[in-house]
């Protein structure tokens, strides 16, 4: 398949160009380089041996956007393109809404207007809102997110879902991701956020790398194992070949399905911080601070329905991504330049 990847610049957006190569498609790369920078195109020639074609476009920009689509005749779409951090959406609520609902919408239109019928929209367990219980499964229901961030996602899985509803020639995949973290085996691809960043792997590996003194741990009395939020941790790569897996379920023609990526099991902050020390045989300075706003107890997936009609199961743990993502951050201690 030829693939029309939208944020392919990007932390999973790259991992996913690759696994889409190691599987025999080919990849359109769209990306703005809000949240990604250019230097990851070479990087991905290096790995996969040949250059994706690559524009650099705003998928707000319908007619710009249109002229990816009059150029490259594409299979299917994966939609990672979008902004993500939930605590800059609470500050800027509209742009998070003009920017991911209009680059979701031009996109749809933009896939009727060509007769494209496969997307894979890459969603987050964030649509959950506060977990009723957990694991969580599919069919768990669909929470007002408990920020802009997520309320976008839950957005466009629900115009998705009417397009669908609408269109039966459509094929829709809603992949619910939990926690990504790690880096390609290279080095050469990983998470490289911009400023201070908001996830605990990045703030780990560069407190591991002496770029930051210590880790804020935010909260130890929430009712787990350790008092530390519980996650559902996967490797990028394994999230990556899910994408994969799901673009082969498309090809049958299912219309709209749902999936939760992730590896099914929860850990917390300290037992990650435990697992990189132990892993990469580094000291983790850490001190517990406040608990963070937003942030929710526990959230980790059942993933029986993945494995059971994708034939898709994470392979890798937490410590595959903890050396990962070490190895990443040591090969790039000011990030990809
Ligand atoms: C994980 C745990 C924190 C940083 C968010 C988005 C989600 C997805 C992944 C985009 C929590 C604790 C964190 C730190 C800490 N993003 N933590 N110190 O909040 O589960 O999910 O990122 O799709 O949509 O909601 O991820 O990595 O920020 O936090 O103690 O410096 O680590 O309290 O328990 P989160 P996270």
């Amino acid at each position: 398949m030829r693939v029309l990847v939208t944020g392919g610049l990007g932390f999973i957006g790259s991992e996913t160009v690759c696994a889409l190569y190691e599987a025999g498609h080919e990849a359109v790369i769209v990306d703005d380089l809000v949240n990604s920078k250019i230097a990851v195109l070479d990087r991905l020639e290096t790995i996969i041996g040949k250059r994706p074609a690559c524009y650099i476009v705003d998928c707000c920009d319908l007619k710009a956007f249109r002229e990816v689509f009059q150029k490259e005749k594409v299979d299917a779409v994966i939609h990672f393109a979008g902004l993500k951090a939930v605590g800059e959406s609470v500050e800027k609520p509209i742009e998070y809404y003009a920017n991911n609902l209009t680059s979701a919408t031009n996109l749809l239109l933009l896939m009727k207007e060509f007769g494209v019928h496969n997307i894979v929209f890459s969603s987050s367990a964030t649509v959950y809102g506060i977990p009723q219980r957990v694991p969580l499964k599919e069919d768990d229901p669909v929470m007002s997110a408990t920020n802009p961030y997520g309320e976008t996602k839950v957005m466009i899985e629900r115009i998705i879902e009417d397009a669908c509803a609408a269109d039966k020639s459509l094929n829709a995949a809603l992949l619910r991701y939990f926690n990504p973290i790690g880096g390609h085996a290279s080095g050469l691809l990983g998470e490289d956020p911009n400023g201070i960043p908001n996830n605990l792997m990045p703030y780990i590996t560069q407190v591991a790398i002496g770029k930051r003194p210590y880790l804020n741990i935010y909260g130890n009395d929430y009712p787990t194992v350790d008092g530390t939020g519980v996650r559902d941790y996967i490797h990028v790569v394994d999230l990556a070949e899910g994408h994969v897996a799901t673009l082969a379920k498309l090809a049958q023609n299912p219309g709209l399905c749902i999936y939760n990526l992730g590896t099914g099991k929860g850990s917390s902050v300290l037992e990650m911080v435990h697992a990189f020390e132990e892993v990469n045989g580094v000291k983790i300075p850490y001190k517990f601070q406040p608990r963070r706003a937003g942030d929710v107890t526990e959230n980790f997936a059942n993933c029986d329905k993945a494995e059971k009609e994708l034939g898709w199961k994470a392979k890798r743990d937490i410590k595959d991504a903890c050396r990962d993502a070490y190895y990443f951050q040591q090969k790039n201690p000011n990030g990809i330049e």
